[in-house]
């Protein structure tokens, strides 16, 4: 081939690699998500691998904080000046916050041809639209009820995987003789609210839970029961070690892992840490429903909420992200390495672990008996603000020695009224 000819087909290959380049600069989406520790970081890598070999680009998004908090101030000041990302990791009744400011794009189209309302629970379909149109897409199903512990620590110490919150702390005490931690925890608000939950359904059961912190009933809020869950849960405290404060969640999970402490409450976010580490739940580690709570499946459904651009090219690939989020590919993948269940009921489980598959036989068994509830600690039960209110009023009382349960149960009432006017 002459000289020439060679430069000029060089050149063709290149002008095309560029143009390609070009292309997929246009067609990137950017997505904002908290899912930064090392399983998180994996599942979410599942998702930016599938949507760049179908030619789109990714560009990532993190900001860094469990729980979400941070991330939600950050989106609405990036939303606020006019500049929101492709789409974000927008929760339970947030979406309709959303929804209602008119910056959510619709994904309809894509819910038509993919068949959405005959895949998806109605509990799951119904969080994810806005005035009757799909404005996200749901990723995965998490349960936030859940223990977790080392069977190492445990046996050590002679004790087993207790049920209720009278048999954990018994356990604690043999675990604290043994030189260990009972529980590893992060003094963090969601992390304080998270285990809060926990404890007052353990303690009082899922009905009262849902008059509580989801119906925001004040008679619930500030009668006797929760009085008693507040104790119970101040009690964890003796159960945890000096140096908590702060602690991210999954430096908590770390220390199960290690072996420095037994047992965490955590959502199943904490079994994404465990598989990275290459462990295999039932042997390795082991699950139960948090102490008191195995009839209930309190649930918390991260989605992808798509905002609203004109762009045309990205209009597409958030089609395509939306698209890729229910296909089984990346419900089996993301879900594997994440800890959640998938969205989608109708998917072969027999790649899952043991606490998968209890998680999935428990969501299914409490959406028919009841026992289904919405996590208020992760943004499925009560709208931003006055979920704010209550973490403060939570986070507070732990933290505060004097502070009497009386007191807490006062202001969580007020906090409910205050943050709804
Ligand atoms: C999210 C999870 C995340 C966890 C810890 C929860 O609110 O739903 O996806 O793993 O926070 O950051």
């Amino acid at each position: 081939m002459p000289m020439l000819k060679k430069t000029t087909l060089a050149l063709a290959t290149t002008l095309a690699g560029l143009t390609l380049a070009a292309q997929t600069q246009a067609n990137e989406v950017e997505v904002l998500h908290w899912w930064t520790s090392g399983g998180e970081a994996r599942a979410a890598n599942v998702l930016k691998e599938l949507m760049e070999a179908e030619g789109y680009g990714w560009k990532d998004f993190a900001v860094a904080g469990g729980g979400g908090e941070t991330a939600m101030t950050v989106l609405k000041s990036r939303a606020m000046s006019g500049n929101p990302p492709s789409a974000a990791q927008i929760k339970g009744p947030e979406i309709q916050e959303w929804g209602e400011l008119g910056l959510l794009g619709s994904l309809n189209d894509v819910a038509e041809a993919e068949g959405w309302d005959a895949l998806l629970p109605d509990v799951v379909a119904d969080v994810m639209q806005y005035d009757g149109e799909y404005v996200a897409v749901p990723v995965n199903v998490h349960r936030v009820n859940w223990l977790w512990a080392n069977p190492e620590v445990l046996d050590d110490a002679g004790v087993e995987m207790p049920t209720t919150l009278d048999e954990l702390f018994e356990a604690g005490d043999a675990i604290r003789e043994a030189g260990y931690i009972p529980l590893a925890h992060g003094g963090q608000a969601w992390q304080d609210a998270t285990i809060f939950e926990s404890v007052v359904i353990g303690s009082q059961g899922g009905e009262f839970y849902q008059r509580a912190l989801v119906d925001l009933d004040p008679e619930a809020l500030g009668g006797e029961q929760m009085v008693d869950a507040l104790e119970e849960f101040k009690r964890l405290r003796e159960l945890m070690d000096d140096g908590m404060s702060g602690r991210d969640w999954n430096i908590a999970t770390g220390m199960v892992i290690d072996g420095e402490a037994a047992m965490q409450l955590m959502g199943d976010w904490a079994k994404g840490e465990f598989t990275a580490r290459g462990l295999t739940a039932g042997e390795d580690y082991l699950c139960a429903p948090a102490p008191g709570t195995e009839d209930v499946f309190a649930f918390n459904i991260d989605s992808l909420a798509m905002f609203r651009v004109s762009d045309e090219d990205e209009q597409e690939a958030q089609q395509a992200l939306a698209r890729l989020v229910l296909e089984p590919t990346f419900q089996e993948t993301f879900n594997l390495a994440k800890g959640s269940i998938p969205a989608r009921p109708d998917l072969d489980m027999s790649e899952f672990d043991s606490c998968a598959q209890q998680s999935l036989s428990d969501f299914q068994r409490t959406a028919e008996e009841g026992g289904l509830v919405p996590s208020m600690a992760h943004g499925m039960a009560v709208r931003a603000d006055i979920q704010g209110a209550i973490f403060d009023v939570v986070t507070n009382y732990f933290n505060d020695e004097d502070m009497q349960a009386e007191e807490a149960a006062e202001r969580l009432v007020n906090a409910a009224e205050a943050a709804s006017f």
